[in-house]
């Protein structure tokens, strides 16, 4: 998820023939627009301008800061055309090479990219074969040299016409910006499955990935559809869909002020995030598999001879990554049939640890930068085990250091308390668990195509609990001022008990425990009273038999002892219904993937509780987002 803005004023000399005022100068526009998308991305920055015939550009690894600091060093000249982009790393680690605005075609055109282009190698590979040459590692420079090529083969200097050719070629997410030399006073842009927003001012046009890229310079907007290509100068824009047909965009008013913007319009980050886990699987799954349907993980890079000799696996993080080892214990266990232990990182060094040569070591983090998940990695490291980290972070510390890393693809995930990037990771630890038993034969190619064909319905699966959300808002509210809210779950439903409550403690300060259902007699039920809130996560009744019918009798004994119910279900589960007093439901899917269901309505109680209280809930009292000591 990468900030883009883009921008088009009046030529002086177009203002004095119409006696309006200049325009801004681009890099003006450009920079503040990525001040305000820096929350979009921020490990690289770039901007380019069209001046005097050539393009103009800077990009610096790094937080915007830097490249300020290189555009005060090296001035760029005044510009009415230029586009703008801060990125966050996908393919390619932050660096001042992988930073956007890619020029190429001798310095002709500049692109920036948001999203992940799933055919870039092939792509690039006929590229190369075409004697073309590459400096990055990204897929948003072989985009930039295929459009390159495009416009120069088609040879009539129309690039919005080489933007729609050259789009018909590319699969997966992306939004392009693209300025020429041929072309100054114009913008060429193109979306698909990511977003871009055209912004209408007096003389002058903007772009953006959100209304946050123009929001200071006006709030008549239009929303780009899906595979539509727009094309901006100073004072008109066209929209058309790939192949150059006319298309209309969605045109709408801006009103939130520049702070909601940025929050999409939630009132949170938090809220946001929440809402964008739909995305965030979808991005950590794209991209993954060749023509030939077989898992491809290119960041893997261990020798497939040790990932075939290993015979335990260890997943060593903390907090919320931990219980997404947790789930995704069950799912790499059941597929692999390798041994498979999840440690707390800052318990894993201490307990003096069985580990060598033939364990495989997965570091799950979002930040990357856990200081006690990283010296988890380095005492693994000493003892011989390779190790893989599950990051959201492309080029932090503990990627870095890992053997070899599988890059979730959630977007900067900003409040403190971790949501989409929890479903990232256990979306990339399932995709771990599919490669080992594709690469050494525990399973066949059908199944796990059938797998990842259930995988893939999980996003709109997602939508549809979050589109459900109103009922788990009431009673949250209602809710507001429980004393402790406790959580029960079986299987892989008991990680999920644990994350629920994790989510309640940490930004409503309630006392909330997870507890194994079965575990329930075995002291826990001690804390049953009158009145006393308890979610209950129930596994498919499609799955184990025992498993369901045992935890709907768990809900019975708490319900007999005047607990309060809450039962996360699936659809058609009626089993429940009379034991419960509030069911939540969510979308029927295979038992090993619903915790990407069933942990939803729990983020949202969360964050519409701890919001019904008052608090702020992207920076919870006590909390960093990343805990970079020990
Ligand atoms: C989760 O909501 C918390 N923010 C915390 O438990 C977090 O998951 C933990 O600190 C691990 O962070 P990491 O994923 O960046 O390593």
């Amino acid at each position: 998820m990468c900030g883009i803005v883009g921008y088009v004023g009046p030529s002086s000399q177009l203002a004095d023939e119409r006696g309006t005022a200049a325009g801004h100068d681009a890099l003006d526009v450009l920079v503040e627009g990525l001040r305000r998308l820096e929350y979009r991305g921020y490990d690289s920055a770039g901007v380019a301008v069209i001046s005097d015939g050539t393009v103009g550009f800077r990009k610096k690894a790094g937080k915007l800061l830097n490249l300020e600091q290189e555009l005060g060093e090296h001035p760029l000249p005044r510009s009415t055309t230029g586009i703008g982009h801060t990125r966050w790393a996908t393919h390619g680690g932050p660096s001042d090479l992988n930073a956007h605005p890619h020029v190429v075609d001798g310095g002709r055109l500049a692109v920036i990219h948001n999203g992940i282009i799933e055919n870039f190698a092939e792509i690039k590979r006929e590229l190369v074969e075409k004697g073309h040459e590459f400096l990055s590692e990204t897929d948003t420079e072989v985009a930039a040299v295929l459009l390159a090529d495009t416009y120069n083969d088609l040879g009539d200097q129309d690039l919005t016409a080489a933007m729609q050719v050259a789009c018909r070629r590319l699969e997966g997410a992306f939004t392009l910006l693209a300025v020429h030399v041929d072309h100054p006073g114009r913008v060429v842009a193109a979306r698909r499955n990511s977003p871009l927003v055209l912004g209408l001012g007096e003389g002058e046009n903007f772009l953006g990935s959100d209304v946050s890229g123009f929001i200071d310079y006006t709030r008549s907007a239009v929303e780009l559809g899906q595979d539509q290509v727009v094309s901006i100068t100073a004072d008109a824009y066209e929209i058309t869909d790939f192949h150059g047909n006319p298309a209309e965009g969605k045109p709408f008013e801006v009103l939130w002020d520049a702070a909601a913007a940025e929050k999409g319009g939630f009132p949170s980050f938090m809220e946001k995030e929440i809402n964008e886990q739909p995305m965030a699987v979808e991005q950590t799954l794209m991209g993954r598999t060749d023509p030939d349907g077989n898992l491809v993980l290119d960041e893997l890079k261990i020798d497939e001879s040790v990932l075939r000799s290993v015979d335990k696996i260890v997943v060593v993080a903390c907090g919320t990554a931990a219980y997404a080892g947790q789930v995704a214990r069950y799912a790499i266990e059941h597929w692999c049939r390798i041994p498979t232990e999840v440690e707390l990182a800052h318990e894993f060094r201490y307990r003096d640890p069985i580990v060598n040569e033939r364990t495989l070591v997965v570091a799950l983090s979002q930040s990357g930068e856990t200081m006690d998940t990283l010296m988890a990695v380095r005492h693994a490291q000493e003892q011989g085990a390779k190790v893989v980290a599950i990051c959201n972070t492309n080029g932090s510390t503990i990627p870095r250091e890992a053997d070899a890393a599988l890059y979730t693809h959630a977007g900067p995930e900003i409040a403190v308390a971790s949501t989409k990037a929890f479903l990232a990771q256990i979306t990339a630890a399932y995709l771990l668990g599919l490669y080992l038993a594709q690469l050494r034969g525990n399973k066949y190619k059908d199944e796990i195509a059938g797998i990842l064909a259930e995988l893939e319905t999980m996003p709109a699966k997602i939508q549809q609990v979050i589109d459900a959300q109103g009922a788990v808002k009431d009673l949250a509210q209602s809710m507001k001022d429980a004393a402790s809210v406790l959580f029960l779950g079986r299987h892989v439903g008991f990680p999920v008990a644990l994350e629920g409550a994790l989510k309640l403690k940490e930004i409503a300060y309630i006392h909330a425990e997870g507890f194994a259902a079965g575990e329930l007699k075995h002291g826990p039920i001690a804390l049953i009273e009158e009145g006393q809130p308890v979610f209950v996560i129930v596994p498919s009744p499609r799955g184990r038999d025992s498993l369901h019918a045992k935890v709907v009798s768990n809900i019975q004994e708490i319900r007999a002892r005047g607990a309060v119910t809450i039962v996360i279900a699936e659809e058609g589960d009626e089993s429940v219904a009379d034991y419960a007093n509030h069911v939540f439901r969510v979308p029927q899917s295979p038992t090993l993937l619903q915790p990407l269901l069933t942990t939803v309505p729990l983020q949202i109680f969360a964050c519409e509780l701890a919001t019904a209280k008052g608090y702020d809930v992207d920076q919870p009292r006590n909390l960093a987002k990343s805990v970079t000591v020990e």
